[in-house]
């Protein structure tokens, strides 16, 4: 049974301030793709990795891999204008006979190996997808303009994070299925069914350079 991780890092991170695309903005002497990269090929459940890279930066990637001896780097992908399309681009280069796809944000640098393990557990069991979460601490509201629309129960929202695990023939289906902001929400609207496992703080996605920062003091 192959598992194959698709490592999204295509995004610009505009929000960072960075003169470059976010996943290779600085995290201590690396860029901020290394630390992701470097714990994917670390995996004992991981067999090979996909990298869908910002158009320009494959090149970079590439070198990086090289330099990490990122040896289950399998291919390097352009990725494209939103994370669907880009994850889009990595799973079409997973080859027909992997059995499961983990896709996990680059901006996500701090991947713990015991979350790999319990995202990957539940598909054994006849779910089509796993993704860890963690509670909402905040009461969440739906508005439109400045206006309250709805208010949400809380005790049943949950924060999605990454690394999400699906069966390889389930994602390949649903990531035709357009746009969604993580490949739960396009497995879900095929119909698939999607477990939440518990998530963890250090997956915190990196957004701004404060949050740069937060995540070089836990490493
Ligand atoms: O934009 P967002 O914060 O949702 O990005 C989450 C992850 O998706 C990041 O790791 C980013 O590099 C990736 N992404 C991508 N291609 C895009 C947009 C985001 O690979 N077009």
């Amino acid at each position: 049974m192959s598992t194959w991780a698709v490592l999204a890092a295509a995004g610009s991170g505009e929000r960072l301030g960075s003169d470059r695309p976010k996943a290779f903005a600085r995290l201590g002497e690396l860029p901020l793709l290394a630390e992701s990269l470097r714990r994917l090929e670390d995996s004992d459940w991981i067999d090979s990795i996909v990298v869908v890279a910002p158009a320009d930066w494959e090149e970079p990637a590439i070198l990086l891999a090289e330099e990490l001896g990122a040896g289950k780097v399998a291919g390097v992908v352009t990725g494209g204008a939103t994370r669907a399309a880009s994850v889009r681009a990595g799973v079409a280069e997973v080859p027909a006979d992997a059995v499961v796809i983990l896709v996990h944000d680059a901006a996500r640098p701090v991947l713990p190996e015991e979350v790999v393990e319990r995202v990957l557990a539940p598909l054994a069991e006849g779910w089509d997808g796993v993704v860890p979460a963690l509670p909402v601490a905040d009461t969440v509201k739906r508005v439109r303009g400045d206006e309250v629309v709805e208010t949400l129960a809380r005790e049943e929202l949950v924060a999605a994070q990454t690394p999400q695990a699906f069966l390889a023939d389930v994602l390949r289906r649903a990531v035709e299925g357009g746009e969604a902001s993580d490949c739960a929400a396009l497995v879900e609207r095929a119909g698939g069914r999607v477990k939440v496992v518990e998530g963890d703080r250090r997956l915190l996605k990196v957004t701004t350079g404060a949050d740069l920062e937060l995540v070089q003091s836990w490493l």
